[in-house]
């Protein structure tokens, strides 16, 4: 369906390859990506020079795989690349792709009984054969990688109200993954499971309550208990110290300055855990009683400085780059890597324009270091957004400022000074990927596939990818041959523009105007009734933005619209031909059928009602994180 629109070159069409022969998982080397930030270090630095300044200019794509899953909206997996083979997840699959040809080897369907409790997922991590990730349905799984097939599942392995979203890392035998979502009330934990059997190894709080060493920094008149600390991103290893380090998230509440006092530890810090037993050996907070959403959702990357120093780099949706030393656990630097302002409290009477708002700053990546140019590289959301306190207790937070843009910034990983900046069209959230011929790939989420020098920030190359980069972006070699691939389409909270069917990429220097194109046979909708499928498919797709009610959320509600409830035809006109900032998702991301669903639903919650004006869209109530 997406590609009559997305593309109009003639494509070869492949058929299904859901049979193709599988292939011995190899063991882990050096080259490949292991973990979703390439290795334990999280630098997702590439040691591959085909690919260079001077002939950048000429890669192509060569192939795609279109992954028809109806009514997956969020496509914010990274990428693993071992041996031959990528490996991608959505909520509902995880994918084994050829690393050359696009075509697929095996996918994994999740089973759901109920509706998962947050339609993400960040992606696997590898290890000895194995693909490890946390399912959307709470289980915690085993893969083998050669084949897709369960080498266990430990059922229901977080509570009641908890998500798995960040990819697993896994080392020495042992599974390092912590649950989410801050902004739900969880108490956010990191664990490690046994990576043979699945067994629960420890756990450490990142909330502590009753004697615990910090939990004397919440302190308030509330009845609500500490909460928050969850992890949305993958965590980084050092093997010479045995220490893991973890990015944990916001407090709970959100915002709501008066109900939380004191520092809320471990709240938006990165720790560092020792990995035999979980006690977490020091911390460095970045955002202290956080009253803007301001957590720490990407992963620490580990790096030794020119000056021979031991650091840990970490960015924060504060749209600060931290670099913290790892011996002393001194801050050497914080570094804005987009814009800042209006970032103490905020009053009653005059609401202030603070930079990054709550959707801004580094989500889902963070930094990555070329150990070339001694530079960390990181990409960002510049987003502004109103903040007004409203009572003790509350606050108001909108979203009626410009559309978001984006900037990649180059900093100096010795003393933080700014090398270069790219102001890029559209937020930053895909990964960066330095290499060692002197490149910087990275994307942004109005499908921006950018090279640049990595020394100067010049662009050398812009490729149209037809959607989103939201996550996944990676570049490997396989018989000597080098390759980018990245994960495109879909909707990211912060995306206006494109969003694009989902699809795998892969881009090299043998490519053409007219790559091969694979496809997934397409899975079913989730839901048993129709009306289930409808509230699913509005609920995945739309709710995120306009809200679960369409009374509004981010974007504003869609009460003023009843003429589109119900009436399929009328919302297939809008949904074609809307302008930005609303993203277009139909035709390409969105079927007919789905937007029959839509429609149907839109029916059941817009009880048809004389023209209301349009009321500004309050997070007070949470926008869920990064
Ligand atoms: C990534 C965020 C996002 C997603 C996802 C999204 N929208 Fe929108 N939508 C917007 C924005 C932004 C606007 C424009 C708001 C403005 O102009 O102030 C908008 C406007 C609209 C409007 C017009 C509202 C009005 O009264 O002017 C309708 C109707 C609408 N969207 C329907 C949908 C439907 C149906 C879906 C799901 C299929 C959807 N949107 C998904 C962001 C989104």
């Amino acid at each position: 369906m997406a590609s009559r629109v997305s593309r109009s070159l003639p494509a070869l069409l492949l058929a299904v390859a859901s049979l193709a022969c599988p292939i011995a998982a190899s063991a882990q080397e050096p080259g490949d990506w292991f973990t979703m930030n390439k290795d334990y270090s999280a630098q997702r630095y590439v040691n591959l020079d085909q690919i260079t300044p001077a002939n950048v200019g000429s890669m192509k794509e060569e192939c795609e795989i279109r992954l028809d899953e109806p009514g997956t909206a969020v496509f914010t997996s990274g990428l693993l690349m071992v041996g031959r083979t990528l490996y991608v997840n959505t909520f509902r699959a995880v994918y084994a792709i050829d690393a050359t040809a696009c075509a697929l080897r095996w996918r994994y369907v999740t089973s759901f009984n109920s509706a998962p409790n947050h339609p993400s997922n960040r992606g696997s991590g590898y290890w000895d054969g194995k693909i490890y990730f946390g399912a959307a349905n709470g289980d915690l799984i085993a893969l083998d990688a050669a084949t897709g097939k369960p080498v266990w599942d430990v059922p229901n392995a977080i509570g009641e109200g908890e998500s798995f979203i960040s990819a697993p890392i896994i080392w020495d035998g042992k599974v390092f993954i912590g649950i989410g979502v801050s902004d739900r009330g969880i108490r956010g934990r990191f664990m490690a499971f046994d990576a043979n059997a699945g067994k629960e190894l420890w756990r450490w709080y990142s909330i502590p309550l009753g004697n615990e060493p910090g939990a004397d920094t919440w302190r308030s008149a509330s009845t609500i208990p500490p909460a928050g600390g969850g992890f949305w991103a993958s965590s980084s290893l050092d093997p010479t110290t045995g220490e893991v380090f973890a990015p944990v998230a916001n407090p709970y509440p959100d915002y709501l300055p008066g109900r939380r006092l004191g520092a809320n530890l471990y709240t938006n810090s990165v720790v560092s855990l020792n990995v035999s037993d979980g006690r977490m050996d020091w911390y460095y907070q970045a955002v202290p009683n956080d009253q803007h959403d301001w957590d720490l959702g990407t992963t620490p990357t580990l790096y030794t400085a020119s000056d021979g120093s031991r650091m840990v780099a970490i960015a924060g949706k504060d749209g600060l780059v931290y670099g913290i030393d790892r011996t002393t656990h001194d801050l050497i630097f914080a570094t804005p890597g987009t814009t800042r302002q209006n970032d103490g409290p905020y009053d009653e009477k005059k609401p202030a324009l603070v930079c990054p708002g709550t959707l801004g700053g580094a989500e889902w990546n963070g930094a990555a270091y070329d150990p070339g140019t001694g530079m960390i590289y990181t990409g960002m959301v510049d987003w502004c957004w109103y903040f007004a306190k409203q009572g003790d207790e509350g606050a108001a937070v909108w979203n009626f400022s410009a559309p978001p843009r984006g900037q990649i910034t180059a900093i100096n990983g010795a003393n933080g000074d700014i090398e270069w900046q790219y102001r890029a069209e559209a937020p930053v959230i895909a990964g960066l990927v330095p290499t060692r011929s002197g490149l910087l790939f990275g994307g942004d989420v109005r499908g921006n596939l950018l090279a640049f020098d990595a020394r100067t920030g010049a662009v050398l190359d812009r490729i149209d990818t037809g959607g989103a980069l939201n996550n996944g972006l990676i570049s490997y070699a396989v018989d000597g041959t080098q390759y980018v691939a990245a994960a495109v389409g879909g909707v990211a909270l912060n995306t206006d523009g494109v969003a694009g069917a989902l699809r795998v990429s892969i881009f090299g220097l043998h490519g053409s105007a007219m790559p091969r194109i694979v496809r997934t046979a397409p899975l079913p909708l989730l839901g048993r009734t129709p009306a289930e499928k409808a509230a699913f498919v509005y609920g995945f797709v739309c709710a995120d933005c306009h809200g679960e009610d369409a009374r509004g959320r981010v974007y504003p509600s869609l009460e003023r619209q009843t003429q589109l409830a119900g009436n399929p035809a009328a919302l297939k006109a809008f949904l074609a031909y809307v302008p930005p900032p609303m993203p277009r998702l139909y035709p390409g991301l969105l079927n007919d059928k789905d937007v029959d669903l839509i429609a149907r639903y839109l029916k059941v919650v817009l009880k048809p009602s004389p023209a209301t004006p349009a009321a500004p869209a309050t997070g007070s109530s949470g926008a869920p994180g990064p």
